[in-house]
C-alpha cells in the first residue's frame, strides 16, 4: 500500500518514517516525493480548535490533490499553567511575521515558553504533548489516532535533538527531555510514536 505523510515538516516526516518503518508492504511518501508543490491555500488548513478538525482537513486536502491514501498529523503542546495553551496554536505560539523559517519559530516559541512560565514553580509545571494522525484512505473515509506523552516543561533548554520544544519537555517516561533522548527513545514513548502505532495496527489489521 503506498501512503502519502502529508506535512511540511521534515522532523514530522523523519519521525514518521521511522515508526512505521516495520510495517511490512507499506510505501510511505512524502509531499516532496510525491510531487506536490507548496500553495498557499495549505496555511489555511487548521483553523479549528481541536487537534482532530486539523488533521482531518489536512489529510482530506492533500488526498484531494493527491489522490491517494494520505496520512496527516496535527499536534501540540498543551500546558497546564497556561490552561492549556498553546495546543493547537502550538506551531505560531511567539509572535513571529508568517514568513518566519520553521527552526527561527521554534527558537522564538521556546523563548516565549520560557518567559510566560517564570516564577511558576515546578510541581505546576506539567503538561503533555498531543498528536492525533488523520488517515483519509484510498476510499476517502477517514479515521483517527490520538497518541499522548505526558510530561513538565523546564525552565532552560536541555539537548540538541528533536524539534519544536522537545529541549524543554521532559517526558514521565523518560525523566530526560526528547531533545535528551536519542530518536529511537523519543519515538518508543512519544505521542507520534503512539498515534502512529495505532494507525499502523489498524493497517495491518483490514
Ligand atoms: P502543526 O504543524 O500544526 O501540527 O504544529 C505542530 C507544532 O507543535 C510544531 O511546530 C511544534 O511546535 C509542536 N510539536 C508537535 N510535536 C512536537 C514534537 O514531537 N516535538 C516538539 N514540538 C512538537
Amino acid at each position: 500500500m503506498k501512503l502519502l505523510v502529508a506535512t511540511r515538516s521534515a522532523h514530522k516526516v523523519a519521525e514518521i518514517r521511522n515508526i512505521l518503518a516495520g510495517v511490512p508492504a507499506l510505501e510511505l511518501l512524502d509531499l516532496d516525493t510525491a510531487g506536490i508543490a507548496p500553495e498557499p491555500a495549505e496555511d489555511a488548513l487548521e483553523p479549528f480548535d481541536s487537534f482532530e478538525a486539523n488533521a482531518r482537513s489536512k489529510a482530506a486536502y492533500f488526498r484531494r490533490r493527491s489522490g491517494m491514501a494520505t496520512v496527516a498529523d496535527d499536534s501540540g503542546i498543551e500546558v497546564d499553567a497556561l490552561g492549556g495553551q498553546p495546543g493547537v496554536r502550538s506551531r505560531r505560539f511567539a509572535p513571529l511575521p508568517g514568513d518566519a523559517g520553521r527552526d527561527e519559530q521554534d527558537r522564538a516559541n521556546n523563548a516565549h515558553l520560557i518567559e510566560r512560565l517564570t516564577g511558576t514553580e515546578p510541581a505546576r509545571r506539567t503538561g503533555r504533548y498531543v498528536c492525533v494522525a488523520a488517515l483519509a484512505d484510498e476510499d476517502g473515509r477517514e479515521f483517527l489516532f490520538r497518541g499522548i506523552a505526558e510530561g513538565r516543561v523546564v525552565e532552560e533548554v536541555r539537548g540538541s535533538g528533536g524539534f519544536g520544544y522537545d529541549p524543554l519537555f521532559v517526558a514521565t517516561d523518560l525523566g530526560r527531555t526528547f531533545a535528551e533522548a536519542a530518536p529511537r527513545e523519543k519515538d518508543a514513548v512519544s505521542h507520534r510514536g503512539k498515534a502512529f502505532r495505532a494507525l499502523a495496527s489498524y493497517l495491518l489489521s483490514r
